[in-house]
């Protein structure tokens, strides 16, 4: 048996051919697929073995648990102990789409999967060509978003590229992703519907369909997606509400500038990404993580991105912006 170690370079394929994932998916390799949100980093979710490389791969600590991406509700329950009524509500009103559910797991799932916990994150992804790739398979595929452990999700082909070329032999090219942001986590408390992590849809949403939703709030993180450092660029990151303050109490740093509606006053726009305009927020949240991977790869000394609203989409791209803030160590 080959044994995987990470520090073997392999040639990275990027292209668009479901036969080509079908077949290295079969043969329990890791690829790169694309999904509404962020591309993910997918393996057989029934395959221990292939799915232990996805942690290695990422670097991913192995107490975190990983998404699995199914085609339907049928093979939701293949991988699940039955489903609740709001569970199978959310589903059919937001699926497929942006909404991953917590259900207790049943023994198709192997551990390493759910990190030993009883519950499994499922979603069935809104991509076209994803959910013809999961239509080919007779698996489920175990995904995380596509980018080492810690750093900001890719939004397109060649954000994997960048991050995880040579270390993987296909990346399923379907475009820039149209969300943009994470996927909604939530689980089931007895009739609570609990939120394990703010993403696409917007939680008002949710308890617009099941009624009152309880945000949860740990020492202990249960999704490492809450972790307070997370989806960070290696350039210092810091989430303002007034960019040309910030800037203008360190005018000597080199600064990039992220922003919407209009861009920052006297600064040089050449320096400044600007992610929409009439509130648009849609459009901003496509074009966060990709705004970020620019920025971080341009060498300023410091990132200053104006925060957002705290409605609608608003609020998980705040929270995935101060998750990716500099926290001031090392
Ligand atoms: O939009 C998405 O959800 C993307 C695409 C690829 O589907 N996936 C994604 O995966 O964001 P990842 O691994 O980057 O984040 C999944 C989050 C993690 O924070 C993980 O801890 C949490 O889901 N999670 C998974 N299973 C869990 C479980 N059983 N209990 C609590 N949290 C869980
Ligand atoms: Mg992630």
């Amino acid at each position: 048996m080959h044994i995987y170690k990470p520090e073997e370079m392999i040639p990275t394929t990027v292209g668009s051919s479901l036969s080509t994932a079908v077949k290295l998916l079969q043969q329990g390799e890791v690829v790169a697929i694309p999904t509404e949100t962020v591309y993910g980093l997918a393996a057989n979710a029934y395959n221990e073995a292939a799915v232990r490389r996805i942690y290695a791969i990422k670097n991913r600590p192995l107490f975190n648990p990983l998404i699995v991406h199914v085609s339907g509700i049928g093979q939701a329950a293949a991988c699940t102990q039955g489903l609740p009524h709001k569970a199978i509500q959310l589903f059919n009103k937001f699926s497929p789409g942006p909404l991953t559910l917590l259900l207790p797991k049943n023994n198709n799932v192997p551990d390493i999967v759910t990190a030993g916990l009883p519950d499994v994150a499922i979603r069935i992804p809104g991509h076209a060509l994803t959910l013809g790739l999961l239509q080919e398979l007779n698996f489920p595929l175990a995904a995380p978003s596509a980018n080492p452990f810690g750093y900001i999700s890719p939004t397109t082909a060649t954000h994997v590229h960048q991050m995880l070329g040579g270390k993987i032999k296909y990346i399923l090219d379907g475009g820039a992703c149209n969300a943009g942001i994470e996927s909604t986590i939530v689980g089931f408390r007895n009739d609570e519907v609990l939120l394990f992590r703010e993403g696409a849809i917007p939680v008002s949403l949710i308890e617009k369909l099941v009624g009152p939703v309880k945000r949860i709030h740990t020492a202990k993180p249960s999704a490492p997606g809450m972790l307070a450092s997370h989806y960070q660029p290696h350039t210092p990151l810091y989430l303002v509400d007034d960019v040309e303050a910030a800037f203008s109490e360190e005018p000597a740093l080199r600064t990039g500038i992220i922003t919407y509606n209009e861009l920052a006053k006297g600064l040089p726009s050449a320096d400044q990404v600007l992610l929409c305009t009439n509130n648009d927020f849609a459009t901003a949240a496509r074009k966060l993580y990709a705004a970020m991977h620019t920025m971080d790869a341009r060498g300023y000394d410091r990132i200053l991105v104006r925060r957002f609203p705290d409605t609608g989409i608003g609020v998980a791209m705040n929270d995935r912006l101060e998750r990716a803030a500099w926290k001031g160590v090392g």
